[in-house]
């Protein structure tokens, strides 16, 4: 979490440039017209929590760093959200929320983990949701300039995961970054908590 603590300030302006509608529009159309109560795992700055709450959700957001997390949890104050301070592949805090959430969101998280964790990370996320519940993971790809530990983690492996569970899966074809970063690109694994038809 140092890299996250120590360029929180900076972080924080930097999710803020992006547009919501722009980084996730590759799968709105799938976000339930109905709101209900969202999770929003490593919400950095409170960006999407906000535009989530915006849109009538209730947003649990979890953050394990503190400092970006204090000024998340400024920057959201006045709309539905509570911050937590917890991490994947774990959310100990969010045992008490077997099948709670319509919607989760894992932006730009999973590649932080290694491969097991991904693997317990997915059985935990799948736990929270509803029935016919969503589960959004991006995934960024590209070099790790800053040295945060990222792994190179394939979309496609989130999906064979999920579909090991039955549950149906697609994957987005690759998106460009929005901060128009050098050689970062994004994809999208859109997760439908029920069963393949
Ligand atoms: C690239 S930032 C993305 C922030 C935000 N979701 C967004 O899209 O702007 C990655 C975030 O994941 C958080 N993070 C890192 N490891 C995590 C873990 N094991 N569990 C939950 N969050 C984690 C970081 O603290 C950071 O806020």
């Amino acid at each position: 979490m140092d890299f996250y603590n120590s360029n929180a300030e900076n972080l924080f302006h930097k999710y803020q440039q992006v547009d919501p509608e722009k980084v996730h529009g590759s799968w709105l159309n799938h976000l339930p017209v109905k709101p209900g109560l969202a999770l929003d795992v490593g919400g950095g700055s409170g960006r999407d929590a906000v535009w989530l709450a915006q849109k009538g959700w209730n947003v649990i957001v979890v953050e394990p760093a503190l400092a970006l997390r204090e000024l998340g949890e400024k920057f959201s104050a006045g709309y539905s959200t509570i911050w937590l301070d917890d991490r994947l592949p774990d959310l100990i805090q969010l045992q008490t929320y077997r099948q709670q959430f319509v919607l989760i969101l894992v932006s730009g998280v999973f590649m932080h983990l290694p491969y097991q964790q991904r693997v317990d990370s997915l059985d935990t996320l799948v736990e929270l949701l509803v029935k016919n519940g969503l589960l959004i993971i991006t995934l960024r790809k590209g070099p790790d300039t800053d040295r945060r530990e990222l792994y190179n983690v394939d979309a496609e492996e989130i999906k064979v995961l999920a579909e090991k569970k039955f549950l149906k899966v697609e994957v987005t074809d690759i998106l460009e970054d929005e901060l128009k970063r050098a050689n970062v690109t994004w994809q999208t694994v859109i997760i439908h908590n029920r069963v393949n038809e």
